[in-house]
């Protein structure tokens, strides 16, 4: 059933995810009128707090979190919320809740923004108190579980109450401007798709790089490592993206088919293809930072930096690498997505120095695509033709003036309310990823691998280049 929600029910209301995205980008959304008219926003916690104490926590979190420019009339904001406490470890709170909610029940968009471990308890509980019928979906925030078995076991829990088509999952990625840009750029340009394949394109690189250490995360951190915390769910998702055969249309059936397609088609990593590190001290930015050991306060092997090589089985992939790697304490925060194409055929300009094309996605910090061309340098050339690439640069924001850089929540946020599933991630590609994931886990394990040092600031252990470079090509930077 399709409905808009008028009331959202934020579980984790009090969180750091709250704190620092949903309630900003929330506020956002409402300084431009684009939350219904009448939804109320009930947050929920294990903290007592009133509906006024919860309005101040949120204020104080818009102010921090969101630029001035686009609050808008934050009382007017302040005014949707409420606060309900309950510890859904107990049963007594939901009665509370429901009463809260009230007729919302048919029209209502929940958002589970807490430990998945709460997850199974507070579906229960809701499915207890009548808040789990036709009219409600549900929004889930990673980490779903931290390997196919406890996360089929989570999946299994929420669709005891929940069907699919109601189950909203979380990839903040989806929401990030340049990542459905890359939809647009390859689906609605006739230019690159006759391209973008085995025969044209040499390899794709993903790299999502961090200047961050631990931050306040040293826990979750240090039981989840680089490979889950970062390539099983963004940096799949952002190769499935790059790889997905042509949806017939923007709908969510379509988008998901397709992703889950090519993530399926991912081959077992062989001995070899993966590098893992981990930082030492060294200086992010010119700031001297201490090193993962140091940060933690105890020994660790967690791999805080993490290089693959992976395949993608299929016709129009054959033979061609996706380099993927992502790490803390890079030198900077970028994410961007290389796709190198193959050398002309033949070059009719003896004696110049080609360069094969290469597209270059920015997603972040800055919101940009590159495609070198070669040209030929002005001159009289007397000594031959001399050539050079050249950047025919698109910066997003001077493309589109008088737009702003939305926090990737504001589009889920968004699409939850409204229900609109094609930018959330459907089982059948979560289970698609912890199986690939898993199966490099279990080699890791077996050859007992440990994470190779690097100095904080640095692109990751020297193995990571050489990953690449085995195989004659060089990390873009
Ligand atoms: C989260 C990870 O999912 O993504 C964090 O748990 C990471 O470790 C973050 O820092 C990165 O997100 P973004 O949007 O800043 O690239």
């Amino acid at each position: 059933m399709s409905f808009t929600a008028d009331t959202l029910l934020l579980f984790g209301a009090t969180g750091d995810l709250a704190r620092r995205m949903l309630l900003p980008s929330l506020c956002a959304l409402d300084a431009e009128n684009l939350l219904p008219e009448n939804l109320r926003i009930v947050g929920t916690a294990r903290s007592d707090m009133s509906d006024s104490e919860y309005r101040n926590f949120a204020r104080e979190a818009v102010e921090k979190f969101l630029p001035h420019d686009r609050r808008g009339g934050i009382a007017d904001f302040l005014n949707r919320l409420h606060y309900q406490p309950n510890d859904v470890t107990t049963s007594e709170g939901f009665d509370e809740l429901a009463k809260q909610v009230g007729d919302s029940k048919d029209k209502l968009a929940i958002f589970l923004s807490t430990a998945p471990s709460l997850f199974e308890t507070s579906i229960a509980g809701l499915s207890r108190v009548g808040l789990a019928g036709e009219g409600v979906r549900i929004g889930l925030e990673k980490p779903l579980g931290v390997d196919l078995a406890s996360s089929c076991e989570i999946n299994d829990a929420v669709a005891a109450a929940f069907p699919e088509r109601r189950i909203f999952r979380i990839d903040h990625y989806l929401g990030k401007e340049t990542v459905q840009n890359l939809l647009a750029l390859r689906f609605a340009n006739i230019l690159f798709e006759p391209l973008w394949n085995a025969q044209h394109i040499a390899h794709v690189q993903i790299t999502v790089g961090e200047t961050v250490g631990l931050e306040d995360r040293a826990d979750f951190y240090d039981q989840t490592g680089a490979l889950r915390d970062m390539v099983q769910n963004h940096m799949l998702q952002l190769l499935a993206l790059v790889a997905m055969e042509p949806p017939t249309s923007f709908g969510s059936g379509a988008v998901r088919d397709e992703k889950v397609k090519a993530l399926r088609a991912l081959r077992p990593l062989s001995a070899g293809e993966s590098v893992t590190g981990q930082y030492r001290g060294g200086a992010v930015g010119g700031k001297i930072v201490p090193g993962y050991d140091e940060e933690l306060g105890r020994d660790s092997d967690t791999e805080t930096f993490v290089a693959l090589k992976a395949h993608v089985d299929n016709w129009r992939w054959k033979g061609v690498p996706f380099y993927l790697r992502t790490g803390k304490r890079l030198p900077e925060r970028v994410t961007e997505i290389v796709v190198q194409f193959r050398s002309v055929p033949h070059s009719i300009f003896e004696g110049a120095r080609m360069q094969p094309n290469r597209l270059v996605i920015g997603i972040q910090p800055e919101e940009n695509i590159t495609l070198s061309l070669m040209a030929k340098v002005p001159g009289l050339d007397r000594e031959g033709i001399a050539l050079r690439p050249v950047p025919l640069d698109i910066a997003m924001p001077d493309a589109f003036t008088g737009t702003y850089k939305r926090i990737a929540y504001e589009r889920l946020l968004l699409d939850l309310i409204e229900g609109d599933q094609t930018l959330f991630v459907r089982r059948d590609e979560v289970e698609a990823q912890w199986s690939w994931i898993d199966a490099i886990r279990a080699e890791w394990a077996k050859e007992k691998l440990q994470p190779k040092p690097y100095s904080a600031g640095s692109w990751g252990p020297s193995a990571a280049i050489a990953l690449a470079e085995r195989d004659g090509v060089s990390w873009h930077e």
